[in-house]
């Protein structure tokens, strides 16, 4: 399949950074600096606190925001938690599930992951769902193995008709927030990964239109070859997300 049919998506993770006031203003000196950019979907994933005034502030646009988790039963005693349904009703889009700080700092499970996934996509939202090794699986040789596990778990009980709605990235911890970026061929080879299990579960057709995204320390500079790479169709940007002049370039690189 021609890698232009995949949409590409360049998707921020602004993490726990950004008052409400923050956000409106990166979101206003962001949208002059992407309007037109048709090359690819644009996601803010922000603080919960943060999504009123940032639906608010793109309205207009093509910037979608996202939030950057979401819990799984649809409402009841879980202090501190929120719901997809209230994630919609604010005018949330996408979700990111299962990111590496939520697994390593939040006891996030491939089994809660899953969970989560499916309450999401039942419920109309749509998913940026990540996995990637940790240093010691990579030096082990058993990063394939892991991205292939971590797949299948959190895919478990998704149909074929919601994968359109779902998204995954592949973010390897050691990269996230390091600056030790991914060369782009161990990028394309874990999107790979990534693909041929989605294959194995959905076939060629669903894993060929899939958008893999590939996450950690990717920036303005090293944006364009990463994206180049057969099997890396978009980006989840952390710490060059903060900066609207940074993630316009990146939405630049992607176009
Ligand atoms: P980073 O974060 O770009 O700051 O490495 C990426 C992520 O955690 O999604």
């Amino acid at each position: 399949m021609n890698k232009r049919k995949r949409k590409a998506v360049i998707a921020g993770n602004w993490k726990m950074n950004m008052t409400p006031d923050e956000a409106v203003a990166m979101i206003n000196e962001l949208r002059p600096l992407v309007k037109g950019k048709r090359g690819c979907e644009i996601v803010l994933c922000v603080p919960a606190i943060d999504i009123p005034a940032a639906v608010k502030a793109v309205k207009g646009s093509r910037i979608k925001i996202g939030a950057e988790n979401v819990h799984f039963e649809e409402k009841g005693a879980f202090t501190g938690e929120i719901s997809a349904k209230m994630l919609l009703t604010c005018g949330v889009e996408y979700v990111i599930i299962g990111h590496s700080e939520r697994r390593q700092y939040f006891g996030e499970t491939d089994e809660t992951v899953n969970k989560r996934v499916k309450a999401a996509l039942n419920a109309g939202l749509k998913v940026i769902l990540c996995v990637g090794e940790v240093l010691a699986q990579r030096d082990l040789g058993i990063t394939g193995e892991v991205l292939s596990m971590q797949t299948k778990i959190a895919l478990q009980g998704v149909t074929l008709d919601q994968l359109k709605n779902l998204i995954i990235a592949y973010e390897p911890v050691w990269a996230i927030g390091t600056g030790r970026v991914a060369t782009p061929d161990q990028a394309d080879e874990g999107n790979g990964v990534v693909r041929k299990t989605v294959e194995a579960l959905y076939g060629k057709a669903a894993a060929e239109a899939l958008t893999i995204q590939y996450g950690g320390s990717m920036n303005e500079k090293n944006a364009a070859e990463l994206l180049g790479k057969y099997n890396v169709d978009g980006g989840l940007i952390g710490g060059a997300s903060l900066v609207a002049a940074k993630f316009a370039a990146i939405v630049d690189a992607a176009q």
